[in-house]
């Protein structure tokens, strides 16, 4: 908000230096030493040069613009600095009458987008009939932070599961099933055996042609609609629904559509006719592709032997999502190592004429194991999603058995369930997205650091403090007025003036770090006021007062914050 309010009184005066007004006010930063104030800005310098000028100049005579129009008494001070900066200290008052407005606020202060957008998020989308693995953390919790806080800022969100659920695995377990299946195993834990015979026919398959080829054969008598093989289908989707719903429950994450790839069977041959008849589409060695300037090979859509793809079913999907739900945006939260699938898919909705359809990658890495290579048992199988959640939840029952006093017993399962998941899913947000990081239970759930647990233990000692006081955080806050009388009272104040802008910073390029760095900086900037600043033991009660509404307001923007994250708080640790 402080941020949004800067630049609208910038912008007009800007204007007067340049056209492109927008383009300067990104240079607006928040000053990493308090030193030299709150925000600066290095517009002056850049301006300067295209214009041949000398920055200070520029900078001074904005300097008089500015405290013109500050008729609000924004800053208390600005000052040209150095080369040519512009030094923005923002009023003690303004902050408070800023904090004040925004005090009772449920959203604390941020306001809904007055450019609402339709958005699909197309995430998690595993491939079915086999457990979740370490891969699926990623798409799952990115995909569904973003989904939360593009809702929570007021867009029109469809998260779509879209699913593997008709590829070439389906082939291979049919095959499977016919010659290897032990229905007994099945009786017992259906998915396991699917995932036995699909692991075990993979075997087979890579060291006999023959195999492969039986296999193709399977997977072409579903798609043509076999009695036999559709029945089998039928018979093992709902097992393998009912194995990644029990893992969608534990991490709270649902989705409006779970439309899978099987969905879109009966559009495929349309897809390619249109293709065709759009003369985008031409045959190549009995393949029908889709050839793209930049692009070496071609994307194909349907092989020589009549067989669909996975870019097929990805056209079809648009063309179904533009129909039912005539999105302004489709969002693909999928591993990087697709990105030439999607420039392809996009680049040919493009030529379609769709150029109004934002499409966007949101593209991410690999996780990695201690050794840094891509995470795997010792066995060297990919790393089961169940079996990550119950270790995080068994070794943050550890900790907090051993460290907290303060859980009542009857609460400690449910409180180690939370604990453990939201240290997992925070581990994954909170990185940059398009980089790989290194899974570490001991990070994850380190007490200190950028962790969930940091968060999740400042939140409950704030919750302690207003036990011990007395206050009833519900209704007793009408009275209590802000007072700063401490840098760090200021500082802890300017940072909860900031919560919109996270979150505008969170969605801009799509990436949720932007709001978790943003927590992080709170709860430290909490723990510093914490430290200096007595609450229950203030001088007298308008400050403690004051301190203590500071504090009921850091915990509802970690509490609020992180549960855009998809973690919940806990109230005692
Ligand atoms: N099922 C795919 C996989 O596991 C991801 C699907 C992503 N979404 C899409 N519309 N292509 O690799």
């Amino acid at each position: 908000m402080i941020r949004t309010k800067i630049e609208s009184l910038l912008a007009p005066i800007l204007a007067e230096f340049t056209d492109t007004p927008e383009k300067y006010l990104g240079m607006l930063t928040r000053c990493n030493d308090p030193k030299f104030g709150d925000y600066q800005a290095n517009f002056a310098m850049s301006l300067a040069k295209t214009q041949g000028k000398n920055p200070r100049e520029i900078a001074s005579s904005m300097l008089s613009n500015i405290l013109a129009a500050d008729t609000e008494k924004m800053f208390a001070k600005v000052e040209v600095a150095g080369p040519g900066f512009l030094n923005f200290t923002l009023s003690d008052d303004w902050i408070l009458h800023a904090l004040t407005d925004i005090s009772h606020d449920e959203r604390l202060g941020v306001l809904p987008t007055d450019s609402p957008r339709t958005i699909i998020l197309d995430y998690s989308s595993p491939n079915v009939a086999k457990p979740m693995h370490v891969g699926h953390i990623r798409s799952t919790v990115i995909g569904n932070a973003l989904y939360r806080i593009l809702k929570f800022l007021g867009h029109r969100v469809i998260g779509d599961n879209h699913l593997g659920d008709w590829g070439t695995q389906f082939g291979m377990i049919i095959y499977g099933w016919k010659h290897f299946r032990d229905e007994n195993a099945f009786q017992q834990a259906p998915v396991t055996e699917l995932s036995r015979l699909y692991r075990l026919v993979r075997e087979k398959m890579d060291a006999d042609e023959q195999i492969a080829d039986a296999c193709r054969k399977e997977t072409e008598r579903l798609h043509s609609g076999d009695s036999e093989n559709l029945a089998l289908w039928k018979r093992f989707m709902p097992f393998c629904l009912d194995e990644i719903n029990r893992v969608y429950d534990r991490l709270d994450i649902h989705f409006d559509e779970t439309l899978g790839e099987s969905f879109y069977n009966d559009r495929l041959p349309g897809i390619v006719r249109m293709l065709q008849e759009k003369g985008l589409a031409t045959e190549s060695n009995g393949a029908m592709c889709v050839f793209l300037p930049g692009h070496e090979n071609p994307m194909i859509v349907q092989k020589k032997d009549g067989a669909y793809l996975y870019a097929t079913t990805d056209l079809a999907t648009i063309e179904y999502r533009l129909e039912t739900f005539s999105p302004d945006t489709i969002l693909y939260v999928v591993d990087h190592r697709q990105s030439e699938h999607f420039e392809m898919l996009f680049q040919t909705v493009r030529l379609l004429g769709y150029e109004n359809l934002e499409l966007r990658h949101v593209r991410f890495g690999t996780v990695l194991g201690e050794d840094r290579r891509p995470f795997k048992t010792r066995s060297g199988d990919t790393v089961g999603l169940e079996g990550l959640l119950d270790e995080a939840v068994s070794r943050a029952r550890a900790i907090l058995m051993e460290n907290s006093t303060e859980i009542p017993p009857e609460k400690m399962e449910e409180t180690a369930q939370n604990i453990g998941i939201a240290a997992l899913k925070y581990a994954d947000i909170s990185q940059n997205r398009e980089s790989d990081y290194i899974f570490s239970y001991d990070k994850m759930l380190a007490m200190n650091g950028n962790t969930a647990t940091y968060m999740q233990y400042a939140y409950a000692r704030i919750q302690s403090i207003f036990t011990k006081s007395g206050v009833d955080p519900a209704t007793d806050f009408s009275h209590m007025v802000l007072k700063l009388t401490h840098p760090s009272e200021r500082a802890l104040s300017l940072e909860l003036l900031r919560f919109s802008e996270a979150l505008e910073a969170a969605v801009k390029d799509y990436r949720p770090n932007f709001l978790s760095a943003y927590l992080y900086e709170l709860a430290n900037c909490y723990s510093s006021f914490f430290e200096n600043c007595p609450v229950l033991r203030a001088e007298n009660e308008e400050v403690r007062n004051s301190r203590l509404l500071l504090c009921n307001m850091t915990a509802r923007t970690i509490s609020l914050g992180l549960n855009l994250l998809g973690i919940h708080v806990v109230e005692r640790m």
